[in-house]
């Protein structure tokens, strides 16, 4: 007897940024959106992205009364929730925590760099160190990327809107947290869409995936992903 075994692997994931991507934009888009998702539920797989923590996260996702996702990238990328859940993915924290060394990196700054302002707590992580530095200059944070480095306090810096400074673990970031998603689901990244408006996207469009960037971006993330994404014009 033959039988016929589909190879073809339908599924797709679709990882969306959340303030500027999906909200904060024309809602007639978002109501379309979500009567599509709605309609391909079983082959789309949903997960959102943010800088922001997961209790602002799922905020957002009251207030604008978004689609429930099925995975939740929080604290640009240093935290992967499936939902509904509470607790970040363990496996992913363990693998990201190496090296990272918040107190020291944090008393660090205060001493060498008092001019940089912390973010108020509910916006900061335990791996992920928040500030607000305007109009930071490319070679200023390559520079203190180096002096923490020297001390030997390794991090990834995440400059965005001219305005937020985010120090995560080297081997975290939105990118690197979904290439661990599609290892674990099973899935290439061909069959990754993801979608974003700013400079604190530009690391998912870093790794093959299927790229879409929103009328709205900022000009640092339609810079850094010329050539690697869709833009949409609407
Ligand atoms: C969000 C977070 C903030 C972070 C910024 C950039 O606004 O609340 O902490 O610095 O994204 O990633
Ligand atoms: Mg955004």
């Amino acid at each position: 007897m033959t039988t016929f075994l589909s190879t073809f692997d339908e599924r797709r994931l679709l990882v969306t940024d959340v303030g500027g991507t999906l909200t904060g934009g024309d809602p007639d888009g978002l109501q379309k959106l979500r009567e599509r998702l709605d309609a391909e539920r079983g082959a789309v797989i949903l997960a959102y992205s943010s800088g922001r923590s997961l209790p602002l996260i799922l905020k957002e996702i009251d207030t604008h009364q978004l689609l429930a996702p099925d995975y939740v990238i929080s604290s640009v990328g240093t935290e992967i929730h499936r939902l509904p859940g509470e607790h970040p993915l363990d496996e992913w924290y363990r693998y990201i925590r190496p090296g990272f060394d918040r107190e020291s990196s944090l008393a660090f700054i205060a001493r060498h760099h008092p001019h940089l302002e912390s973010q108020p707590e509910e916006s900061q992580g335990p791996l992920k160190i928040s500030f607000f530095w305007e109009n930071a200059a490319p070679e200023s944070l390559e520079a203190l990327r180096h002096e923490l480095l020297a001390a030997n306090l390794p991090v990834q810096l995440i400059y965005s809107s001219d305005l937020y400074l985010d120090l995560i673990p080297e081997r975290a970031g939105t990118g690197p947290a979904v290439k661990f998603l599609i290892d674990s689901l099973v899935l290439t990244p061909s069959q990754v869409f993801v979608c974003g408006d700013s400079g604190n996207d530009i690391n998912l469009f870093q790794y093959g995936f299927r790229g879409i960037v929103v009328a709205n971006a900022s000009h640092e993330l339609k810079e850094a992903v010329q050539l690697r994404a869709y833009f949409s014009h609407k």
